[in-house]
């Protein structure tokens, strides 16, 4: 069992990530060490996570009082409901803050389960086990948490850092293809604003990550959550710099939200789109050069990964995203901010390219010809 680790470290916070193969076996040592007061733990547990899973991690927790929660993942369960619900059951189970809360599964439920942890007595130990590739590579890493309303994702939500991260490769063997592409999309992306090495061992590697080589993710997982640490780092409560790691996030969002949050659309799939997108309106604003946004199409095609774009080489259909883009939550002004790539492994500075409505309706004609 040879376990990774990341240290987390600024003025406010200190937490590491582990990343290997089969590593959960580090759970009660760690809980000892970082919460030596817990007496009683909730385990909030994606329905779908494979119950050999469940049963390894509750073995270790003998000595303790465990409640047992499972959570059906999915984006109208991410709601202040599902954390009401988990509040209220942690109260009547006499929960302190020196207990512990961990949660275990992809990106919803690590976003509810973090948030339900920040809230609770103004904040209790929490611990998140991602079991997917997205959560692993991203939403993770950097405290963000929070919940869905009806007016839109992630609007209601704290930044709460975890005690300690677990990413253990062996919970993506049953992770559907689908999402292994949309957790890879993120680790491209960390590759495209910030590193051009990884970037090109990303080339000769996607097949394998693809196709779950344990130690082509460890090392991938592990450059991704460096390079999101290394904004998030610099910059917690998102004020900046990490901005830039909504790179094709613009685009993503609104085709998400066109697409009315779609099951058959996953968010990787709308970044894989954005970032397209993203790039080429990098050249037309002429920071990029065409060579780069053939590199990164290159990936696209060894992988099969066109169908995420091909439909927006129809203007009409670009054109149609405007309207959800002004309604971005990210936009502060008429203009749209946008972040824009130089080359690989190097962005715009955040809200140093601010674009006009009628300016971007006029580049949706010119983007679809690239
Ligand atoms: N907090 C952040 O910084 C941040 C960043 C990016 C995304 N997000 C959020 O993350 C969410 C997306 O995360 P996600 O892609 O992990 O989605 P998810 O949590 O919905 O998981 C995707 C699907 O995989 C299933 N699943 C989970 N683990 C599994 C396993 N080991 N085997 C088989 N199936 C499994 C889930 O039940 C679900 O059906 C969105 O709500 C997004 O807003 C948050």
């Amino acid at each position: 069992m040879k376990v990774q680790q990341i240290k987390f470290n600024n003025k406010t916070h200190n937490y590491s990530i582990l990343i290997g193969k089969n590593i959960l076996g580090v759970l009660s040592k760690k809980i000892k060490l970082l919460c030596p007061k817990a007496r009683k733990i909730a385990l909030v547990i994606d329905k779908k996570v494979p119950s050999k899973f469940k049963n390894r991690i509750k073995n270790q927790l003998k000595n303790f009082e465990i409640v047992h929660l499972s959570f059906e993942a999915n984006e109208k369960n991410k709601s202040i409901v599902s954390v009401n619900k988990y509040l209220n059951i942690l109260l009547s189970k006499n929960f302190n803050r020196s207990d512990l809360v961990i949660g275990i599964g992809g990106g919803i439920t690590g976003d509810v389960v973090g948030f339900t942890a920040s809230l609770f007595k103004r904040g209790i130990n929490f611990f998140n086990i991602p079991t997917t590739l997205l959560a692993q590579v991203d939403s993770a890493v950097g405290g963000k948490t929070g919940v869905n309303t009806m007016h839109g994702k992630n609007l209601i939500g704290s930044f709460y850092q975890p005690k300690l991260v677990i990413s253990d490769t062996s919970f993506l063997s049953s992770l559907p293809k689908k999402q292994m592409i949309c957790g890879y999309a993120e680790i491209l992306k960390h590759s495209i604003i910030k590193d051009l090495n990884f970037f090109n061992w990303l080339k000769k590697n996607t097949k394998e990550i693809l196709n779950k080589n344990s130690d082509k993710l460890i090392f991938a997982i592990k450059k991704s959550c460096s390079i999101k640490m290394y904004f998030v780092d610099k910059d917690v409560n998102e004020k900046g710099l990490r901005m830039k790691l909504n790179f094709g996030h613009t685009f993503a969002h609104a085709i998400e939200a066109k697409s009315r949050y779609s099951k058959n659309l996953t968010h990787g799939e709308a970044v894989l789109s954005g970032m397209i997108l993203a790039t080429k309106l990098s050249c037309i604003k002429k920071v990029c050069k065409r060579k780069t946004l053939r590199e990164i199409m290159d990936i696209y095609e060894r992988n099969n990964f066109t169908y995420t774009f091909k439909k927006y080489s129809n203007p009409k259909l670009i054109e149609n995203l405007i309207p959800f883009i002004k309604n971005d939550k990210k936009n502060n002004d008429e203009k749209i901010n946008f972040i824009l790539l130089n080359k690989i492994g190097k962005t715009t500075n955040p809200y140093s390219s601010k674009i006009s409505v009628n300016n971007l309706r006029r580049y949706s004609k010119i983007i679809s010809q690239y």
